[in-house]
Formats: structure tokens, C-alpha cells, sequence
């Protein structure tokens, strides 16, 4: 099995899959796995959600920064990242410089779905529902547009979209026989 050394990064907004997705991805070419949001909880010792409520916002970019300049260093790992990473540009250069991006995407409903699910994200609480979600998708649009592939996953499950990922990997040449 040939591997080109790159990364493979997803990003994509809150709740589209990117850590699931990654995980799986990564178990089945045998790649490394990191998630930035667990590294940057790792580092901390805090939560995510501890981290905004004690910190704010900007000190959790800052974190989120470094992680991204440490991971883009890395070589075969799936880098599943936040959905706030892209709105700092200079992350979106690091990850790209050693990287294959899929940008994944979902309706706002499916997204509203599988965060009801988790309810675990300081940006979006979830009395504030639908219409924060698509104000959110509408401020963000246009940093989301930097990627190499990018995959609709509304109504697909896990294992499907990764398979359609590993076919675009060997498609392009970047893993695979
Ligand atoms: C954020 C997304 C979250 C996490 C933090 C901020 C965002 O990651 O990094 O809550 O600004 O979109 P997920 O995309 O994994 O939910």
C-alpha cells in the first residue's frame, strides 16, 4: 500500500461528522489520528467548553493556532479539526502545506441534529437552534472554501463517507496499491 506522506485534514462546520468520520478513515488506511479539539483538551488539561467559559474565545484560537502549527508538521495522520479553524487563514496554509483537505458538508438540519446528540459545543446552545446554525453557516461561508474534495453527508452514514473518501484518495493518488 503506497502512502504519499501527506495529512489528510477535514474540516467542515460543528457537528458534520469530522471527528467520526476521521477516526474511521484513519483505522482503515492505518493512518495516524488526531483530533485538534481533544489535542488542545489534552494539552490543557481543560475542556473545551472550560476553556471558553474561563478563557474566552480568543484564548481558545490562540490554542487552537499552536496545535495546527504542530499537526502540520505531522506526515500520514488524519487531522480532523474544529469547526472554527478556518476562520484563522494562517491555519488553513499550514494545514495545506503537507495536506489533502476534505471539506465536509451538511444541511443545517442534519446539523442541528447530531449536535442536539452531543450538546457539547459553546457556540451554539441549543435553545438558540436552527437559526443561529444557518446565521453561523452564513458568516463562515466563504472561509470554508479552501479545500481539495468536498463531500455533501446528508443522509450517509460514517462508513459510506469514508469510503467515498478513500476512492477520491486513490483517485488522486494519494493513498493507495
Ligand atoms: C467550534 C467548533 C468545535 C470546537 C469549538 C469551536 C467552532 O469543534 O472547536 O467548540 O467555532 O465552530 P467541532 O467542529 O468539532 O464541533
Amino acid at each position: 500500500m503506497t502512502k504519499n506522506n501527506k495529512n489528510i485534514v477535514l474540516i467542515g462546520f460543528m457537528g458534520v461528522g469530522k471527528t467520526s468520520v476521521g477516526r474511521l478513515l484513519s483505522q482503515k488506511i492505518n493512518y495516524n489520528f488526531i483530533d485538534t479539539d481533544f489535542e488542545i483538551e489534552k494539552e490543557s488539561s481543560m475542556t473545551v467548553e472550560e476553556i471558553f467559559s474561563k478563557y474566552g474565545e480568543e484564548y481558545f484560537r490562540e490554542l487552537e493556532r499552536r496545535v495546527v502549527a504542530k499537526v502540520s508538521k505531522y506526515s500520514n495522520t488524519v487531522v480532523s479539526t474544529g469547526g472554527g479553524t478556518v476562520l484563522n487563514f494562517e491555519n488553513i496554509q499550514m494545514l495545506r502545506q503537507n495536506g489533502f483537505i476534505f471539506l465536509l458538508k451538511a444541511f443545517p438540519e442534519t446539523i442541528l441534529k447530531n449536535i442536539q446528540r452531543q450538546g457539547n459545543r459553546p457556540l451554539l446552545k441549543e435553545k438558540e437552534g436552527i437559526k443561529r446554525i444557518k446565521d453561523l453557516l452564513k458568516e463562515r461561508e466563504e472561509k470554508y472554501k479552501y479545500f481539495d474534495y468536498e463531500i455533501s453527508v446528508d443522509n450517509l452514514s460514517v462508513e459510506q463517507i469514508v469510503d467515498r473518501m478513500i476512492e477520491v484518495l486513490k483517485e488522486k493518488k494519494i493513498y493507495g496499491c
